[in-house]
């Protein structure tokens, strides 16, 4: 007899899956890439790399089940103060990616789009994500959105900057949530419903810290490079078992 909390396998938990009640928005924090390497005594960019299979399961899970909306959270605006080489390499591989990745999005009906402080990147890094947008820009399947030099506490700092330009430019000025959310990143993207974190950690660490008010947190201790469909569709069941009240009390 099986285990009650036996793991189960990738299409066990994909059947559970009630198609009709898909989370609109998943949002991921991908951590673990240097614990993942550091175990097998490798240097933390070997992790990193081994995290672009894993941003690959993530995607073609979400593409899979019908998901409309994933945001990675790829690189923080905290990630510079790691050392310079690695930050490089992050690039590169953010790069890499898209290039490989191109045929496969436009294959799968994929969408690119991205948050956070771009023209703060580098040059190289800003062409090849506009060419990726731009060559993706028509197709009507999952919105795959990447969290580049993101930061939540920047996102609102810059959405204040634009209300008060508005104010000051038209003499004007209404705040309330609504306006908030029109001028942050995420304008035309839904909060997230369910947010994923590899590592065990429990921290949102400055990730859409407005936008995941009343986002279900599902945390695993699986490593962000180990991170497969499996895992997404599990997160999912565990999402679907869950009652989201919104503060009120969940009663017709
Ligand atoms: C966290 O692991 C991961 C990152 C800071 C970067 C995530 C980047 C990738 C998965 C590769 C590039 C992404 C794309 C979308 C192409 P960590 O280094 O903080 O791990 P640790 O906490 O174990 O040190």
């Amino acid at each position: 007899m099986a285990a009650v909390n036996a793991e189960l396998d990738e299409s066990s938990y994909l059947a559970q899956i009630d198609l009709d009640r898909l989370p609109c928005h998943i949002a991921v924090i991908m951590d673990g890439n240097g614990r993942w390497a550091k175990k097998r005594r490798l240097p933390r960019i070997a992790g990193h790399r081994a995290g672009i299979r894993a941003v690959r399961q993530a995607v073609e899970a979400c593409a899979r089940l019908g998901v409309p909306y994933l945001t990675l959270y790829a690189f923080s605006v905290e990630n510079w103060k790691r050392p310079h080489a690695e930050v490089e390499l992050l690039m590169k591989l953010l790069r890499e990616y898209l290039k490989k990745e191109i045929g496969e999005l436009n294959e799968q009906n994929i969408s690119l789009g991205v948050i956070g402080r771009i023209s703060e990147l580098p040059a190289p890094v800003r062409r090849d994500l506009e060419r990726t947008i731009e060559e993706t820009k028509g197709n009507t399947g999952l919105r795959l959105t990447l969290a580049l030099n993101y930061g939540s506490r920047a996102e609102v700092v810059d959405a204040v900057r634009a209300l008060v330009a508005q104010a000051r430019s038209n003499g004007e000025i209404e705040i309330d949530e609504s306006a908030v959310s029109r001028h942050l990143y995420t304008a035309a993207i839904p909060d997230p419903d369910l947010l994923i974190r590899t590592s065990g950690e429990m921290r949102l660490s400055n990730f859409l810290l407005w936008q995941a008010a009343y986002s279900e947190i599902w945390v695993t201790e699986t490593l962000w490079p180990d991170f497969t469909q499996k895992h997404l569709f599990r997160a999912v069941t565990d999402f679907q078992k869950r009652e989201r009240r919104y503060g009120g009390l969940g009663l017709e």
